[in-house]
């Protein structure tokens, strides 16, 4: 019971590594609520594991700070936020659309940033001395010949988990990230299928690849995370200032 008392938000939480963080939240003796676009999935999902469900598109300001305030008056008042919205695109730089490159920016970036910032007011105003936990990704350590984008995105999210962390922390706030390696699950499944299609492979090799090279013997599972992303809510982490850490079975080191 490592986060009894704490209330938790996690963006992107219907499904995927979200929701397993959501999970493992309460069954530390956290309250959460899970936001996602995907206002059917929320439901289902929140009403499944027994948190609240709030809608939001995290790419949208006005969803944004009404989701937000709906979490707040749910919980009565937010001390922990889980940064996990995402979305994944893939193309070679010659075909990158600017359509892509604005959504994803958009969710990835601008959703983390905004999201951040007006939890970050909240918990300044009620005098929380609260933990924020954004989803990097090795895709954010290095390039990736078809990722182009979606790397540039999770760098920026390592960026502006420095930049908040030495900010926020005036505040007693930590801010910190988590970056994973290759988990599988529906998000990989999609990855997978965009793989297939670019570099003429059957579906599924690509996953096979991936996760044969990871040192640890296979790919991530979201429950690999959950260790970590506990860890960094609770207030033993409260001298780990605007940092991420690499949870991915020995892929990457810094
Ligand atoms: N799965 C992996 O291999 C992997 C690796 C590294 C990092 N990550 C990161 O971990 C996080 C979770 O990944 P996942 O595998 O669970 O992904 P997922 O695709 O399974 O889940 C993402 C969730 O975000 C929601 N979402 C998308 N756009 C949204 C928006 N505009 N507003 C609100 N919600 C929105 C989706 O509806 C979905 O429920 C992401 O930040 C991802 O980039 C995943």
């Amino acid at each position: 019971m490592r986060l009894k008392g704490k209330t938790a938000l996690i963006t992107g939480a219907a499904r995927g590594i979200g929701l397993a963080f959501a999970e493992a939240y309460i069954r530390e003796g956290a309250t959460v609520a899970l936001a996602d676009i995907d206002a059917e999935a929320v439901r289902a999902s929140a009403s499944r594991i027994g948190a609240h469900p709030v809608v939001m598109d995290v790419a949208r300001q006005e969803s944004i700070d009404a989701g937000v305030e709906e979490a707040i008056r749910l919980m009565g008042g937010i001390d922990i936020l889980v940064n996990n919205a995402a979305l994944f695109d893939l193309a070679p730089i010659v075909e990158i659309t600017r359509a892509s490159y604005d959504k994803l920016f958009a969710i990835n970036v601008g959703g983390t940033l905004f999201v951040m910032q007006a939890v970050a007011r909240h918990m300044i105003a009620t005098g929380r001395r609260g933990k924020i936990v954004n989803m990097a990704s090795q895709a954010g350590r290095r390039g990736e010949a078809l990722v182009g984008v979606y790397c540039a995105t999770k760098a920026a999210v390592i960026s502006l988990t420095q930049s908040a962390g030495l900010n926020l922390i005036a505040h007693g706030i930590n801010v910190n990230a988590i970056a994973p390696g290759v988990v599988d699950g529906e998000h990989w499944d999609g990855v997978d299928a965009k793989f297939a299609a670019y570099e003429n492979k059957p579906r599924g090799q690509k996953k096979a690849e991936v996760g044969a090279a990871v040192p640890f013997g296979r790919m991530g599972r979201a429950e690999d995370l959950v260790g970590m992303a506990i860890f960094l809510a609770t207030p033993e982490a409260e001298y780990i200032v605007a940092q991420t850490y690499n949870v991915d079975g020995g892929n990457w080191m810094s």
